[in-house]
């Protein structure tokens, strides 16, 4: 078979590790792989991964020593035109022309949902893995660089708690997730934040002002907040004003981490997910699976209907909202 790989919508750590699992697994299997460089957009303007001689099939040394990498080597891109009627019946022309029998796209909601609206004009086989740093798709516990996002933000949280000491001030850090409080709950718990504002639970502001002002009765010299980007109050800038026309106890000093969490070398557990998850699609496809994600579910390798991967938005668990209460109190 010739299986295609591509990467899609925002990048995450780990999407290197993915390609590389992807295309020596299905070397290994006698499979032929073709890298599609920067997405549907890519795909549409028929642009693929070559190596030095030209050839579309990706070696073994296609994907040397990237695994360490963050980004994607085969570039991503959000597209709209591909949604479009006329982009899809051009997007599997295009692949039967070049042959390929099925696709292997790594990203998140909007890659999916990609897939399947292409899966009415293309008949061959699509199983995805999910790499996106939101950790907001089911049929997964965790997406591929996600890991890497909440350690790089429990990272700057680390070193704005040391200033935020000495000033004795309050930091609301905002960090991404567009419909997810995932990165900021996890970030909240890891870093010993005091308080995370995420869309999944209501954000209240009075709330939080009579903590602030408990805090400071037990001389508490800094406060971390964790606003999640997609909260319903609107982000960390918007809070800060409210909890100031509030007259917030704390000095207050705001910091966006915006796409810092979606750069640098993956963690491990980011690398080990996106390895098995890049076997598991290959296998899956092997095996005649198509419309599917590849996901791990409680440790175990599960296929899950890409439409079930984003119907709801994922919920945070409550133990760890209550874990986050009980560490911060
Ligand atoms: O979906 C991943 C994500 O990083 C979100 O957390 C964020 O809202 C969005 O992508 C940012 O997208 P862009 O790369 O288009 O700025």
């Amino acid at each position: 078979m010739r299986i295609g790989v591509f990467t899609s919508g925002g990048d995450a750590p780990g999407m290197n590790a993915c390609i590389r699992a992807v295309v020596r697994s299905a070397l290994a299997a006698g499979h032929e792989v073709v890298g599609i460089r920067r997405g549907y957009r890519g795909l549409l303007e028929e642009d693929f991964h070559r190596d030095e001689d030209g050839d579309i099939r990706m070696k073994l040394r296609s994907v040397s020593d990237i695994t360490r990498l963050g980004g994607t080597i085969l570039h991503t891109s959000r597209s709209s035109d591909f949604r479009t009627e006329e982009g899809l019946k051009k997007a599997a022309e295009i692949l039967r022309k070049y042959a390929i029998d099925a696709l292997i796209p790594i990203g998140g909601d909007g890659t999916f949902h990609g897939a399947v609206a292409l899966s009415r004009y293309w008949k061959g086989q699509i199983v995805g893995c999910p790499g996106t740093i939101d950790n907001d798709l089911l049929g997964t516990d965790f997406t591929i660089g996600f890991a890497t996002a909440v350690q790089t933000a429990v990272d700057a949280v680390d070193k704005l708690r040391d200033t935020a000491d000495a000033h004795e001030r309050m930091f609301l850090i905002e960090v991404m997730g567009r419909h997810c409080g995932s990165i900021a709950l996890y970030c909240a718990i890891a870093s010993g934040a005091e308080i995370a504002a995420i869309p999944e639970t209501p954000t209240r502001i009075d709330e939080i002002v009579r903590r602030l002002h408990a805090f400071t009765q037990r001389k508490k010299t800094s406060v971390m907040m964790i606003v999640a980007e997609g909260d319903e109050q609107g982000g960390a800038l918007e809070l800060q004003r409210q909890l100031q026309e509030r007259s917030c106890p704390y000095e207050m000093r705001v910091l966006a981490l915006g796409h810092l969490q979606r750069g640098g070398s993956p963690v491990f557990a980011d690398r080990i997910l996106a390895a098995r998850l890049g076997d598991f699609a290959v296998q899956s496809i092997s095996a005649g699976k198509t419309g599917v994600m590849a996901g791990d579910i409680g440790g175990r390798l599960a296929l899950t209907p890409f439409g079930e991967t984003y119907a709801t938005h994922r919920q945070v668990a409550p133990e760890d909202l209550h874990l986050l209460e009980i560490m911060a109190t």
